[in-house]
This record gives structure tokens, C-alpha cells and sequence, in this order.
């Protein structure tokens, strides 16, 4: 399929209308057959749940064009995995794990001439998500629900691409203890509108959360999860507040079997922060994000590997795991989905 003509190179996080989305309908207790669909637009009752009780939930995942020129997508039975566990956890229909998988890979062919090429520097961004979309006036969960895959190119999240960003501490919570913070719930999203608003406002790239426990703990940011190095050691923090990241429990994986990295999953507390010499921010559509400064409260937090580049640690696990998802460095078993 010819590609589309689009300046590859300078896009940015935005949404893009592409050939075709996929949805599928719950009602009367299943599941139909799922269709691929021109249509980007969703007609429903003025009391469908979503629009009250924020019955919503989501996933995000990419397409990449590797270097020999295959269309391949990272991993997509973690997302279908997680996008069951936040189903459960909203009380709403389960999309089968098999179903999410092929759904994936016929929205991505319906949309090949909008996947980027190699080496463009942008991706297919992947968005399926689900809502509930019958009449609830009684605060209970839908009875119907609609899943849908919607795709657009995007390129950096961040303005700069691998340039460090400058990120705060926040005093606003985005979840709660016992609460949602390990789903991938629309309202944690909701939750951190304010947050951003604020932290840009006064000059930060992101909000940096901490537990809402004791706020002695670093969580994660608004739309990804934290790792650290120090020295030989790759850290990250664990939490049952934060969202167990595809992108993140990969890295892991590339640190340790690829880098020969020791690997710490742990509480890592915030006064800690200044023994460390690199972060970053690890997510699909951060993909690793230097993190040169964290401002605690008027004070900064300052990382050895400074503002200009990407630490040379983050920038090996960055290499190694775009090399992964673009075909340049091989694999481990079952992690690359051709298309
Ligand atoms: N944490 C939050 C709150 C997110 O929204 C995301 C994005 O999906 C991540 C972490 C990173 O997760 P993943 O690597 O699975 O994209
Ligand atoms: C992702 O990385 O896929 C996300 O969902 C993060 C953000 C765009 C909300």
C-alpha cells in the first residue's frame, strides 16, 4: 500500500485521522464479531455510563516499520493481558486476550499506508479502549460496552525528542492507596488533567507523583514510569499504585540479559534521588525520556548526566530496546508480532 504523503519527521503526540478503526459491541452477555470501520465517530445516549460514572478504560501500544521493512508490533499480549485485569477491576465486559491480538493486527494492515517508515523517526500509536455505553442513571456498572481500536502516527512525546526534561514533584495525588493506580483507568487520566496543567504552567515538562500513603515514596508521572541508574544498577520502583508498565518490565529485561545490568525493583524513596546518576521516563509513548532535573519544592534535584543529552547508561537501554522493536538487534522469544 503506497504511504501516505506526510512530513514523517515533525510530527508530534497528536491525534491523526486515519483509513480505519475497529470496534466491537458488548451486549445481551457477548461479544459481536468486531468490524473494521471509516467511521471515527461514536453516536450514544446522553446516559450512556461512561459519560457519568467514567466507565472508560485504555491501551497504548505501536507499530514500527523495521529495518528491513516488515511491520511489527512489541508485545501486544501484555496490553491485552493488562486491558483484562482493568476490565475486572472496573467491573466492565472482558475482551478475550486472542481477540485483542488479531483486532491489533488487522486495524494496523486496514491502516498500513499511515504506518511510518524506517527510520522516520515516528510510529503507529496504537489506541484500543472501551467504554460503557448503555443508560445508567443508578451508580452501577453498564450492561453494554464498546471496545474500539482507534491508530495514529505520532512522533516524541516530549518537544526535543531525546533531549532531558525538566519534571517536578507534585503535591497532587493521582491515585490512591487501594485505589486504581495499577489500572489503566480513564479517570487516572482525569485525575492528573489539573496536575499538568499546573506543572506547565510554571515551566515543567511533567509531574513526578509520589505514594499517596506517606508521599515519602517516588510512583510514577502522569503517563509513564521511572527508572533510575546507579552505577551498574538499573532501578526501578515498586508499587501497587502505578501502572506495571509493558515498556518498563521490558527494560528489565534488556538491563539485565542484554547489558549485564543489575536489576532493583524496590520502594525507592525521594530523598535518595540525589544518589543517583541518570533518569528517566519509560513508557510507549515516552519510549525512555532523560530526565536531567527534579525540582522538590523550589529545590532542585540535579542528575550527573546533566541537561544537554540522554546519560550514556539510558542511552545504551534506549538503544537496545528501539533496536529491539525496530529489527535491528534480535528479540527474545515472542516479544516481536509481525503483521
Ligand atoms: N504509567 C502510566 C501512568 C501510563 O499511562 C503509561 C502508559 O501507558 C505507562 C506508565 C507506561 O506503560 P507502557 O510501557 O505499558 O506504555
Ligand atoms: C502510552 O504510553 O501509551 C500512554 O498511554 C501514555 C499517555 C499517552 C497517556
Amino acid at each position: 500500500m503506497e504511504k501516505k504523503d506526510i512530513d514523517w519527521g515533525s510530527l508530534g503526540f497528536g491525534y491523526v485521522q486515519t483509513d480505519k478503526s475497529y470496534v466491537s459491541n458488548f451486549k445481551d452477555g457477548k461479544w459481536d464479531d468486531g468490524v473494521l470501520t471509516p467511521d471515527h465517530t461514536i453516536t450514544m445516549s446522553e446516559c450512556a455510563c461512561v459519560l457519568h460514572y467514567s466507565q472508560s478504560c485504555f491501551e497504548g501500544l505501536k507499530a514500527y516499520t523495521t529495518e528491513d521493512g516488515h511491520i511489527v508490533t512489541f508485545r501486544p499480549d501484555l496490553n491485552a493481558e493488562r486491558m483484562m485485569d482493568t476490565c475486572k477491576r472496573l467491573e466492565m465486559a472482558v475482551f478475550p486476550k486472542e481477540r485483542f491480538i488479531q483486532a491489533v493486527v488487522d486495524v494496523v494492515k486496514a491502516n498500513t499506508a499511515w504506518v511510518p517508515p524506517y527510520g522516520s523517526g515516528a510510529t503507529l500509536y496504537i489506541r484500543p479502549f472501551m467504554f460503557g455505553s448503555n443508560s445508567v442513571i443508578g451508580v452501577k456498572p453498564a450492561d453494554e460496552y464498546q471496545f474500539r481500536i482507534l491508530t495514529t502516527p505520532v512522533g516524541p512525546y516530549f518537544k526535543g525528542g531525546a533531549k532531558p526534561i525538566y519534571i517536578r514533584v507534585s503535591d497532587f495525588d493521582r491515585a490512591a492507596p487501594h485505589g486504581t493506580g495499577h489500572i489503566k483507568a480513564g479517570l487516572n487520566y482525569a485525575m492528573s488533567l489539573h496536575a499538568i496543567v499546573d506543572a506547565h504552567q510554571k515551566g515543567f515538562d511533567e509531574n513526578m507523583y509520589l505514594d499517596p500513603a506517606t508521599r515519602t515514596k517516588v510512583e510514577e508521572t502522569g503517563g509513564a514510569n521511572m527508572i533510575f541508574i546507579q552505577g551498574n544498577k538499573f532501578i526501578t520502583p515498586k508499587s501497587n499504585s502505578i501502572l506495571p508498565s509493558v515498556t518498563r518490565r521490558s527494560l528489565e529485561v534488556v538491563a539485565k540479559d542484554y547489558l549485564g545490568m543489575e536489576v532493583e525493583e524496590r520502594e525507592v524513596y525521594l530523598d535518595e534521588l540525589s544518589s543517583f546518576d541518570e533518569c528517566g521516563l519509560c513508557g510507549t509513548a515516552a519510549v525512555i525520556s532523560p530526565v536531567g532535573k527534579i525540582n522538590d519544592h523550589g529545590k532542585d534535584i540535579c542528575f550527573p548526566s546533566g541537561m544537554e543529552e540522554m546519560g550514556p547508561k539510558t542511552k545504551k537501554l534506549y538503544d537496545t530496546l528501539t533496536g529491539i522493536q525496530m529489527g535491528r538487534i534480535e528479540a527474545p522469544e515472542g516479544w516481536i508480532k509481525v503483521i
